[in-house]
């Protein structure tokens, strides 16, 4: 089995046809701070890496004229289990582990309890750096999901993460 990368999923046609809907920066900054959040936590950095990129794909587009909809999207949003399923469906194409896409799908679908009906329940590791890895990159009003980068700018960040992530790979198999 080959190792999937950022890039890879970058340019897969599902994560271009929804990762805009709610942010490209927004999803490169989460996983950048997946990065160094996950060594400090001691899980897998290339799964939270890649939930952490992947956690708000599922986003519909909750918009009334031309703005969006808070209400509707209080009401309605399944964005959490809508993005599991794509970001499962989205790996799987791609090559990725299956039991590694069912733990980085699971990060995705536990990144927000807003649609859980018992919030105090526990996530594990690589769910709760996710969940932080987002949340350190929100700003007031949803601002972090129109902030802008260019695709040649998230091409190039990703794949300085996936040296990043090729160097530490190899430091944990040197050290196990
Ligand atoms: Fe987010």
């Amino acid at each position: 089995m080959s190792r999937v990368y950022m890039v890879d999923i970058y340019h897969h046609p599902i994560a271009q046809k929804y990762l805009r809907r709610s942010g490209l920066a927004h999803a490169v900054a989460c996983a950048y701070n997946a990065f160094a959040l996950a060594e400090r936590a001691g899980v897998d950095a290339d799964a939270a890496c890649k939930a952490a990129f992947l956690h708000d794909i599922g986003h519909y587009t909750w918009y009334q004229n031309g703005s969006w909809d808070y209400e509707q999207y209080r009401r309605n949003d399944i964005h959490a289990i809508k993005g599991a399923e794509r970001a499962h469906k989205l790996l799987i194409r791609l090559g990725e582990d299956p039991e590694k896409a069912k733990e980085i799908s699971l990060a995705v679908l536990f990144h927000t309890d807003s649609f859980l009906p018992d919030p105090s329940m526990k996530k594990d590791k690589l769910q709760e750096v996710v969940a932080a890895a987002d949340e350190a990159d929100e700003e007031p009003g949803g601002a972090h999901h129109y902030r802008k980068i260019t695709d040649d700018s998230a091409v190039k960040s990703l794949t300085a993460l996936d040296t990043m992530l090729t160097a530490r790979c190899t430091q944990t198999a040197a050290s196990s």
